[in-house]
């Protein structure tokens, strides 16, 4: 969950099928929601809580098209490379290298992440990626944070995000996709040292259902 000047944005939800969430899906409000790949653990809460809601749906063009045959009314489609200008900033899907499956099967699309340009922040989820050096492009214009996967298996690993970091160069940086399920554990403090005496980023380790804040 991102709050920027009064809006609320969900970031692929995964909350009542999460064996760490302290919330469930039924208990968020949000006006947007983020998906970057089809996978089962970034959209399995998305129709519950977008029909709640009435939350806009902001994902690739398979994504939205996937979600409105299941009954979901507003839609957002775009593609890798492409921006759009919203309430809250503008958005950017950026290239991710992953697959995307939509939950039955169906094509999800190519995976993606987001840069936010935010009032005040520049932030980067890579969301579910491996390490590829065209990050120096998504790190030129400055990051006030990037969200980097560090779990291994799946997406890159703790010593792929530290390189990440290098091409990268945000103020900040927070780790993701790890501890969910025992074959993406990971020592999540053990690399937030590593950032501090290998980078120049400072890391901002979040439990879950903790927040944190980039101003000031
Ligand atoms: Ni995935």
């Amino acid at each position: 969950m991102i709050e920027t000047a009064g809006h609320k944005l969900l970031l692929d939800p995964f909350l009542d099928d999460s064996p760490t969430a302290p919330v469930r899906a039924a208990d968020v409000s949000a006006e947007f929601i983020l998906v970057s790949h089809g996978h089962f653990d970034h959209v399995s809460d998305v129709k519950k809580i977008a029909e709640r809601t009435g939350a806009k749906l902001i994902a690739n063009y398979e994504i939205c098209e996937w979600f409105q045959q299941q009954g979901v009314k507003h839609v957002d489609p775009m593609n890798i490379g492409g921006a759009t200008k919203q309430p809250f900033g503008r958005v950017k899907l950026t290239v991710a290298h992953h697959s995307s499956t939509m939950p039955d099967g169906a094509a999800g699309g190519d995976p993606g992440g987001f840069l936010l340009e935010l009032p005040g922040a520049r932030i980067y989820f890579a969301c579910d990626t491996a390490l590829f050096s065209d990050m120096k492009l998504i790190g030129a214009g400055g990051l006030d944070l990037a969200v980097l996967p560090i779990g291994d298996r799946y997406t890159m690993g703790p010593d792929d995000a530290i390189i990440a970091i290098d091409l990268l160069q945000p103020k900040r940086v927070a780790p993701a996709h790890y501890n969910t399920w025992p074959p993406i554990a990971q020592d999540v403090h053990a690399w937030a040292h590593r950032v501090r005496i290998e980078t120049h980023a400072i890391p901002i380790v979040v439990e879950p259902g903790g927040k944190f804040s980039l101003d000031g």
